[in-house]
């Protein structure tokens, strides 16, 4: 039988550290230990009923045929009503695209743009999938790092310094995953003067966490930046905002040129988004939204929890995180250190490994966000599931000798 090879484009795109370590834990709580994940990336609450309900009556309905290809009028209109009145240009149906998830949102706007060879920028610490995107697309992920002792801003000097001919893209994320850092109104006011003076040039801002803001001023580049909407993709989606992972629904609003050529790749790729995740997610949008306070609250006090366990153990530490909800923690101090057994941490993984065997804790490597000396604690999970898991790490680190 003749082997599979697979294709080229597939060459540069690596099994994630995250999966590696989802494994691990899989095997180690096979194994019958009692390991808590702090890994995911999902809020841990119910979808909200109203939701779950509209969801039954599409199908009650029978709303159970193809959609259009760019989602139904009604959700167009209803995502489209959430930018109006905002300052920039991007405010219609037509200026929408509804796509399973924010991720083939991103997915169709790099394929709708990107020739091989074309640049693509991000700041570091990125969502893992930015680059591997990018790479699938025949693109060039450029990375450019952001600073973790200024709250992970960027330096506006070295974005400018990374941007070519070439760049078709520059990526944000605020709230970001994973540091839950909010962008400046001076960086996002420098990226956009960026954008500006580079004509073949568009910004793609990535605001899946927006509702997941606590102290920080979140502000959105359709309120920043509204001079330059017709160069802006703004990303969304119902999963983090009201617990909708599996739902599989998010959106891009963008200039209309844009949005018909992510459409047409669209239409050779899903066909558009199902019916019934429509039906809930237009239910989530326009319906009552207090739900969205109520998980912030929650989200709020756990990461006061996790900072707190983080603040008092000689090894890891991190800033207050503005949103999302990770804490993107610093382990340079220990970095070096010897375990009990003798083992020396040098790498990301190392500690990340050590973590899940001492402590039965599953937490994330920096290095899997292109940003090492660090890790992801995800806190979407139950205070006591956190109380616990903060302990045990805290059991682990002080377990360590320096070396
Ligand atoms: C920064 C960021 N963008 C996009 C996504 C994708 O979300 P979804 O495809 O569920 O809408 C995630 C999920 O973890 C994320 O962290």
């Amino acid at each position: 039988m003749t082997e599979f090879v697979k294709a080229d484009r597939l060459a540069e795109v690596k099994v994630s550290e995250i999966v590696v370590m989802s494994e691990a834990a899989r095997q180690r709580q096979a194994a019958g230990h009692d390991v808590i994940n702090l890994g995911i990336g999902e809020p841990d609450f119910d979808t909200p009923d109203h939701a779950n309900d509209a969801a039954i009556a599409a199908i009650n309905d029978h709303d159970t045929h193809y959609p259009p290809i760019a989602g139904k009028p009604a959700l167009r209109a209803a995502i489209a009503a959430l930018y109006d009145g905002r300052g920039g240009t991007l405010r219609r149906p037509e200026h929408v695209l509804v796509s399973s998830g924010s991720k083939y949102t991103l997915l169709n706007a790099m394929l709708a743009s990107v020739n091989p060879g074309d640049e693509v920028i991000m700041l570091a610490p990125f969502w893992t999938s930015y680059a591997d995107i990018v790479r699938l697309c025949g693109g060039i992920p450029v990375i450019v790092a952001t600073d973790g002792t200024r709250q992970f801003q960027p330096d506006l000097d070295q974005i400018a310094a990374a941007m070519t001919p070439r760049t078709r893209w520059l990526m944000i994320n605020s709230p970001n995953n994973p540091s839950g850092a909010i962008l400046s109104a001076d960086a996002l006011r420098g990226i956009g003067d960026l954008i500006k003076s580079h004509p073949q040039a568009m910004l793609l801002s990535d605001e899946i966490y927006e509702h997941i803001v606590y102290s920080g001023q979140f502000v959105s580049v359709a309120d920043a930046l509204p001079d330059i909407a017709d160069r802006t993709l703004i990303v969304s989606g119902v999963s983090k905002s009201y617990a909708m992972t599996g739902w599989r629904l998010g959106y891009g609003v963008g200039a209309t040129p844009l949005i018909a050529a992510m459409t047409a790749v669209q239409a050779q790729g899903t066909s558009g988004t199902t019916t019934i995740a429509q039906a809930a997610a237009l239910a989530a949008i326009t319906g009552d939204q207090s739900v969205l306070a109520t998980h912030k609250d929650i989200f709020q006090q756990r990461r006061d929890l996790v900072c707190r366990h983080i603040r008092a153990m000689n090894g890891l530490t991190t800033d207050t995180p503005e949103g999302a909800f990770y804490v993107f923690a610093s382990w340079q101090n220990c970095q070096g250190w010897k375990t009990a057994d003798g083992q020396i941490l040098h790498h990301d993984m190392d500690f990340c490994q050590f973590i899940l065997s001492k402590a039965n804790v599953v937490v994330i490597p920096g290095s899997s966000f292109a940003m090492s000396g660090y890790i992801r604690i995800s806190y979407a999970s139950s205070t006591d599931d956190l109380e616990k898991a903060m302990t045990r790490i805290a059991d682990a680190v002080a377990s360590l000798q320096p070396a």
